[in-house]
């Protein structure tokens, strides 16, 4: 080979390198930067179970009858974005403890930082925030309150005052009025088929008792509670149901709609859907909520213990685009305690349906090993399926025993490199404690930049409660 010949194979080497680095940018810059035109209201929402992002489409929708509207999540939203457009709406729920959704973590970390320098920025946007949260938590409509104010703080001018409110009460349902007809929810007959008790506390558990407060579920719990039930129920067909089965993926939810006496308005409750659609049955697992006056919890106690078998509830399945996984061939880890086995339940059943799926890594917390041996029992017929790659199991009341987030650090190498630069992470149960404790846990595992791409790149599911 020449000396001319070996240039020229390294030129064309480089330019090679070249074409696919600028096909890498302009992907990324595509996925990552939302293009408006100027006219154009945006409306921008950040929800984590689907509500905001229902009363944005419904805000759109009745705009759309004066003005050019965009809908957008603040998941693909840029600061600079802002620059080129005249009037924003925020639909903005809060979670955590008064933090953002994770589709707003990187918008508002961005907008925290730019409001710091007091510029105007803005000046040339007008806005409106609409804040949907629960007064059950202290920090009520924070990320609306947090986001109103460095907004303004850029100098942009707000159209009216900030707008909170509760969905616990349903305040937010007069405004899905407006939502297409195709995107409200009907509700259907779910009949159950047949409920059985996945554990076997006792209420003379001495132990249990004896314990002041247990994490695996997050809140303290009541001693006497007799714990996790199993449901099936079963859609009833007759009312233009077919297409449900189609709507419902891993990571949906099934809202059940309370009974309530006389004029009282409607409430209802979430559970994480534990089947998927070829299992035809929607299946649940429900912790029975004992409160300090023996009362059972409203939908708890509806689903564990009054529903008698072959009568049915009204409820909807309601999308819940953040658990959703599409990619079924990375790595993924499954993680959850209590009653968040119904979520991890149904990701393993959509990746063990598959030939050749992704690797699945379960770790799951429970209180007791004689009286909660539930893994296996919930994830019957897929509990040995070729998909997954370990199970790693903790006690939280057995001597030595711990918490779900602990057997996380303590396999911390095995879990870096299961997860690599493409795995995913899909975390159900309730957030106090146990969601908490496993994003301290992911934080000390993974360096920064590592964990900011978990959730940067929608590969960090979270399914709280
Ligand atoms: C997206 C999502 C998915 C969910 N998935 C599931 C699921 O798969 N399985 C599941 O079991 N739950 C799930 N939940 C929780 C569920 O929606 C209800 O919140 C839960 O069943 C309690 O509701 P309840 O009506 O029985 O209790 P309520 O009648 O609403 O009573 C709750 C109240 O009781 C009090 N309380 C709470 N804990 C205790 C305690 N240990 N002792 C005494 N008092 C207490 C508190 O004041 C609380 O406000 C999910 C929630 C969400 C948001
Ligand atoms: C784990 C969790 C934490 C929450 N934390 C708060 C909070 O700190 N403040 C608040 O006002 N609402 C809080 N909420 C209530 C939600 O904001 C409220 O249910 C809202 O309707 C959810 O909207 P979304 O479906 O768009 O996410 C929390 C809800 C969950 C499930």
């Amino acid at each position: 080979m020449t000396e001319t010949h070996r240039l020229l194979i390294a030129i064309v080497s480089i330019g090679l390198y070249m074409l696919w680095v600028a096909v890498l940018f302009f992907k990324h810059r595509k996925k990552n930067n939302y293009a408006v035109s100027g006219e154009e209201t945006l409306v921008v929402y950040a929800s984590q179970t689907g509500t905001a992002e229902k009363i944005a489409r419904a805000k759109a929708a009745a705009l759309s009858q004066q003005e050019q509207t965009s809908v957008v999540s603040m998941a693909s939203l840029k600061l600079n974005t802002l620059s080129s457009v005249s009037k924003v709406i925020f639909v903005v729920s809060t979670y955590g403890e008064g933090e953002p959704p994770d589709a707003g973590r990187t918008f508002s970390k961005a907008l925290k930082k730019a409001s710091s320098n007091q510029s105007d920025y803005l000046s040339h946007l007008s806005f409106e925030v609409v804040g949907l949260g629960d007064k059950q938590y202290a920090a009520f409509c924070q990320f609306a309150v947090t986001l109103f104010d460095n907004i303004s703080a850029l100098g942009a001018r707000a159209l009216s005052p900030l707008t909170t409110l509760d969905s616990g009460k349903g305040e937010h349902l007069s405004l899905l009025g407006s939502l297409p007809q195709d995107e409200q929810h009907p509700t259907h007959a779910f009949t159950l088929k047949n409920r059985v008790q996945l554990n076997e506390i006792s209420l003379a558990s001495g132990e249990a008792s004896k314990e002041p407060s247990d994490h695996s579920e997050g809140k303290p719990s009541n001693p006497a509670s007799p714990g996790l039930f199993g449901l099936s129920l079963n859609v009833d067909h007759s009312n233009h149901t077919q297409e449900l089965h189609e709507q419902w993926e891993a990571g949906d939810v099934l809202e059940v709609l309370i009974p309530q006496q006389g004029q009282s308005p409607i409430v209802s409750r979430s559970y994480t859907i534990a089947s998927v659609p070829q299992e035809h049955d929607v299946k649940l697992v429900v912790r029975q909520l004992v409160k300090d006056n023996g009362q059972l919890g409203l939908g708890s106690g509806l689903l564990t213990r009054s529903l008698p078998v072959s009568q049915s509830v009204q409820a909807y399945i309601r999308k819940n685009t953040s658990a959703i996984i599409t990619n079924t061939q990375c790595p993924l880890l499954l993680i959850a305690a209590g009653s968040g086995i119904a979520g991890v339940r149904a990701q393993l059943a959509k990746r063990a349906l598959l030939e050749n799926a992704g690797p699945v890594w379960i770790f799951f917390g429970e209180r007791h090993p004689m009286q909660d041996d539930v893994l296996d029992k919930t994830l019957s017929p897929f509990q040995n399926s070729d998909c997954i790659f370990k199970k790693s199991v903790i006690f939280s009341r057995q001597k030595g025993g711990g918490y779900v987030q602990q057997r996380l650090v303590e396999q911390r190498d095995e879990v870096k490199s299961f997860l690599g630069d493409t795995g995913q992470v899909y975390v159900c149960g309730h957030f106090e404690g146990m969601g908490q404790g496993v994003d301290m846990a992911l934080q000390s595992i993974l360096e920064a930049q590592a964990y900011n791409a978990l959730a940067d790149e929608g590969r960090y599911h979270r399914d709280l409660y």
